[in-house]
């Protein structure tokens, strides 16, 4: 396998999926690294990041002064990127809209994880816990996580990989987010791994998984 995938990592929050896709890469489970961390908030997975030796940026999105703009503080975020020569951007708990230059400049090569079966509980605020409470409240018997490719709207772009849980009869939105956080672990590193492979081919709204073969 020639030059390893340079994967970029968005991310707001706690970084545990960050976490499993560096030892995974650490432990050439995935024909990967990560080159480059980039956050909006000081954040764990930032933390993760410095302490793992990846170089870590925080964009502080309320520096008005650097970042007057949305298109300011994207053009910051891609700068990064191609600074860091980035093959693969993946969004493991990005918190912010992007805007469709940002989108555009990644298009096929941008990935997101919900927690949940989407095109259900998907959209602008399903985010963390509201999916999960969104799902109880529906009652809903199973739900689960989706990982896709980014479109220039919320959740919507073409599905790669679905794993279905089942909702349990006393679940909470904290019981049910921790079922399905280890599933979100193991088919992003799917993902990816397919993509480093050449094995994913985009038709329209579909995402072909091509045999490991023709690849
Ligand atoms: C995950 O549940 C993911 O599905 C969602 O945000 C959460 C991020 O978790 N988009 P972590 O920061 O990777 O632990």
């Amino acid at each position: 396998m020639g030059d390893r995938l340079r994967i970029g990592v968005l991310a707001s929050g706690g970084g545990t999926n960050l976490q499993t896709i560096m030892d995974n890469c650490a432990a050439g489970r995935l024909d990967a690294e990560v080159a480059v961390v980039i956050s909006d908030v000081e954040c764990g997975a930032l933390e993760r990041a410095r302490t793992a030796g990846i170089p870590a940026h925080w964009l502080n999105r309320r520096c008005k002064q650097r970042f007057p703009t949305r298109e300011a503080f994207d053009g910051a975020v891609l700068e990064r990127l191609q600074e860091h020569e980035v093959g693969l951007v993946v969004l493991a708990g990005y918190l912010r809209m992007m805007t469709s230059e940002l989108v555009d400049s990644y298009a096929g090569r941008m990935m997101n994880i919900h927690p949940a079966l989407l095109p259900s509980f998907g959209g602008p605020g399903m985010w963390g816990h509201n999916v999960h409470q969104a799902v109880l409240d529906y009652g809903c018997k199973v739900s689960g996580c989706t990982i896709h490719f980014v479109s220039r709207d919320t959740d919507e772009g073409p599905i790669i990989l679905q794993r279905a849980v089942p909702v349990e009869e006393d679940d909470t939105a904290e019981t049910l987010a921790a079922r399905i956080l280890p599933y979100e672990h193991e088919l992003y590193s799917e993902a990816i791994q397919l993509f480093a492979e050449g094995r994913l081919k985009i038709e329209g709204r579909r995402v072909r998984i091509l045999p490991a073969a023709s690849a």
